[in-house]
């Protein structure tokens, strides 16, 4: 693994969290600690905890902070939307854009995503770009092909490992229990970093391309020890720190 692809774990707590979960937040924030130097830690929070997390105290030390999504303004009249500054301003280094929620109850496409993705890095965002097919493409011999178009069109023109991060989510593996082999996931990510590869030369070896869906305590190790898997998006397992701590630490054991 390049050097500069040191692991990333990062949380995505979806529609939850209340100021009653802070302290969830700070335990995590103490495993983040632990972990600093050799595992990147950030959590993706409901826009109404962000000002709150990031103004606690005593500080988050090296846990990062993320939103879910993003408008692709600065501001204006759009009701509801937040735009990436507001993130930043609240306290985010990343933002999660095209999560396969966002695509199918927002109906977002791969142009809205990448519009969004340039949207995050102008306001010195990491952008963490998903992508992944559902289980009929799959079923049907068509993961890779879905999965490559979609990384093609969603990315931004200019990438660099400090602006994006590709995040491949299989959308039946999300919430649901399963996850992909890990030879599915491998031969993902290979073709993943070669289509990288192919359109941003060398600076691909430096991408990291995390792996979601139903990432666990119990299938952390197998996942991120995978040629190409250089950290997970973790759901459901990063509410709590007693599930999303021992993810943290088996990257740690990765990348030692
Ligand atoms: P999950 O969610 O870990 O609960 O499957 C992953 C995600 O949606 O990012």
């Amino acid at each position: 693994m390049a050097t500069a692809r040191r692991p990333l774990i990062a949380g995505n707590w979806k529609m939850n969290g209340l100021s009653s979960d802070l302290g969830a937040v700070r335990e995590i924030a103490a495993s983040a600690e632990t972990a600093a130097g050799q595992v990147d830690v950030a959590l993706c929070l409901p826009a109404t905890l962000l000002g709150q997390v990031a103004g606690a105290e005593p500080g988050l030390g090296a846990l990062k902070l993320g939103g879910q999504d993003c408008h692709t303004a600065t501001s204006g009249a759009h009701t509801g939307d937040t735009a990436p500054e507001m993130l930043a301003d609240a306290g985010a280094s990343y933002v999660i854009v095209g999560h396969s929620e966002r695509r199918s109850d927002h109906g977002e496409t791969d142009a809205v995503v990448k519009a969004k993705a340039e949207a995050g890095l102008r306001a010195g965002l990491t952008a963490i770009v998903c992508v992944g097919e559902t289980m009929g493409q799959r079923q049907a011999g068509l993961a890779t092909s879905v999965v490559l178009r979609q990384l093609h069109a969603s990315l931004p023109e200019t990438v660099t490992a400090d602006t994006v991060v590709i995040a491949y989510e299989p959308v039946w593996a999300i919430g649901t229990g399963l996850t992909a082999t890990p030879d599915d996931v491998r031969d993902m990510h290979s073709a993943i970093r070669s289509a990288l590869s192919e359109r941003f030369g060398a600076v691909a070896d430096d991408l990291r391309v995390l792996y979601g869906g139903s990432v666990k305590s119990d299938n952390a190790d197998a996942l991120l020890a995978i040629d190409d898997v250089d950290g997970a998006l973790v759901g459901g397992a990063s509410l709590k720190a007693a599930t999303f701590t021992p993810i943290v630490e088996a990257a740690t054991r990765i990348a030692k």
